[in-house]
C-alpha cells in the first residue's frame, strides 16, 4: 500500500497560486517536502517569498490572466492546483468590486482548466467569513443559516457552490475548508479580520504591549498554521469517496477573545498590556460566529487538531 502511494505522489506536479502569501508559503514547503520540490510550483503576483528561494521552482503569474494560467498548466505539466490568491475580509471591505472579481474569477479559471485538462485534484480555501449575524454564534453547524454581511463572505459562499457544481456536472475533485482565522509566524497576513492573533504576539515580543483593534470579549474561531497545513493535506489526500462535503468542510481547533489571548501571554510575559481601540473590523468580526462546530471532517477523513491556545503561544514566542 506505501509503495502504492509514493508512485502516485511521484506523478503529481503541483501548481501553488498565491505562494508567498501567509498560508501559501507554508504550504508551499510542506508539500516539497511531501511530492519533492521540483514537483511543486510556487507562483504570485509578488515577488518570490524569501523562505520559498532554492526550495522549488517559482514562476510569476497572474490567476486572473486566464490564457497565462492556461499556458503555465500545461507547459508545466500540472496535475494539481491550490489556489489560495485572494482578497480577505478587513481589505475586501475597501473595494467589494474588486474583492468580488478576484476572488470569484479565480476560482473560475482555475476550474474551467482544471475540467478541460482533467487535473487530478484542486484545492480552494473557503472561511468562516461564509457565516453571517444570522448563523448560530456557537458550534455553527456545517449546514445551517449562512446569510454572509461581507463582500469576503459573499464570494466565499458563492465559490464554495462554483466547488460543489463543478466536482457534481463536470467531476473536478475540488476540495475545500472554511479556515477559521489561523495564525502564524514564518509569513505575514494579508488584511483579514483575524490578523490581530499574529499582530499581539510580534508587538509582545517587540514592545511588550499591543493596542488592540477588536473589543476585548470578541471571541472568534482560531487555528494555529501547522493544523491548518496538515488538515489541508490531510485533506487532499483522504480517498475520493470520504469527502461527502463538495462545497467546503467547517473546521475547528480553538476559540478565543482578545482578552483570553492577552491572558495566555502574559503566563508567558507577565508584564505584557494590552489596551484596546476598536476599528471597523470590530462589525466584521461580530458578524461571525464565536465557535465552529467540524464533526463532519473529523468523522469524514479523521480530523484531530493538536494545538490549543496555550501550547500555541508558547510556539509563537519561540519562533518569533
Ligand atoms: P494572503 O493575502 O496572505 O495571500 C494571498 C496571496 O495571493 C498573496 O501573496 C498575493 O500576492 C497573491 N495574489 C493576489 N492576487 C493574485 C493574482 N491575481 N494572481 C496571483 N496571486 C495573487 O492570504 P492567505 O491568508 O494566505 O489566504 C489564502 C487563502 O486562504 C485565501 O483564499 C483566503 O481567503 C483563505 N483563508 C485565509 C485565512 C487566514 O486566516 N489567513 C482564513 C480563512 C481563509
Ligand atoms: N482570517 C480571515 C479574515 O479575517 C478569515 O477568512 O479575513
Amino acid at each position: 500500500m506505501f509503495v502504492v502511494q509514493q508512485v502516485a505522489m511521484k506523478k503529481e506536479k503541483i501548481l501553488v497560486i498565491g505562494a508567498s502569501g501567509q498560508i501559501g508559503v507554508e504550504l508551499t514547503l510542506a508539500l516539497r517536502k511531501i511530492y519533492g520540490g521540483s514537483n511543486v510550483v510556487a507562483s504570485d503576483l509578488r515577488e518570490e517569498n524569501e523562505l520559498l528561494k532554492g526550495t522549488g521552482p517559482y514562476v510569476s503569474l497572474d490567476v486572473m490572466n486566464k490564457e497565462m494560467l492556461h499556458v503555465q498548466v500545461i507547459r508545466q505539466n500540472i496535475t494539481q492546483i491550490y489556489l489560495l490568491a485572494a482578497i480577505l475580509s478587513a481589505t475586501g471591505e475597501k473595494n467589494p468590486p474588486l474583492a468580488w472579481h478576484l476572488n470569484t474569477q479565480s476560482l473560475l479559471n482555475v476550474l474551467d482548466i482544471a475540467k478541460e485538462e482533467k487535473l487530478t485534484k484542486v484545492y480552494w480555501p473557503s472561511s468562516i467569513a461564509v457565516f453571517g449575524p444570522t448563523s448560530p454564534k456557537e458550534n455553527c453547524p456545517q449546514q445551517t443559516i449562512i446569510e454572509p454581511s461581507t463582500v469576503y463572505g459573499i464570494s466565499k459562499y458563492a465559490g464554495e457552490f462554483w466547488c460543489n457544481y463543478y466536482h457534481h456536472r463536470y467531476g473536478v475533485d475540488v476540495r475545500s475548508l472554511r479556515y477559521p482565522g489561523l495564525i502564524s509566524y514564518k509569513s505575514s497576513p494579508g488584511g483579514g479580520t483575524t490578523d490581530y492573533a499574529v499582530e499581539i504576539y510580534l508587538e509582545a515580543k517587540e514592545k511588550n504591549k499591543y493596542t488592540c483593534y477588536l473589543e476585548a470579549p470578541t471571541r472568534l474561531p482560531m487555528m494555529y498554521m501547522p493544523d491548518a497545513i496538515r488538515a489541508t493535506i490531510e485533506l487532499m489526500e483522504a480517498p475520493a469517496q470520504n469527502i461527502s462535503v463538495r462545497t467546503s468542510y467547517n473546521l475547528a481547533s480553538m476559540s478565543f477573545s482578545p482578552a483570553e489571548i492577552t491572558a495566555s501571554i502574559q503566563k508567558q510575559l507577565p508584564s505584557f498590556e494590552i489596551s484596546y481601540k476598536p476599528d471597523s473590523r470590530q462589525q466584521i468580526a461580530n458578524s461571525w460566529p464565536q465557535s465552529i462546530d467540524d464533526t463532519k471532517a473529523r468523522k469524514d477523513w479523521g480530523w484531530k487538531h493538536e494545538f490549543d491556545l496555550d501550547k500555541m503561544t508558547v510556539d509563537m514566542l519561540q519562533n518569533i
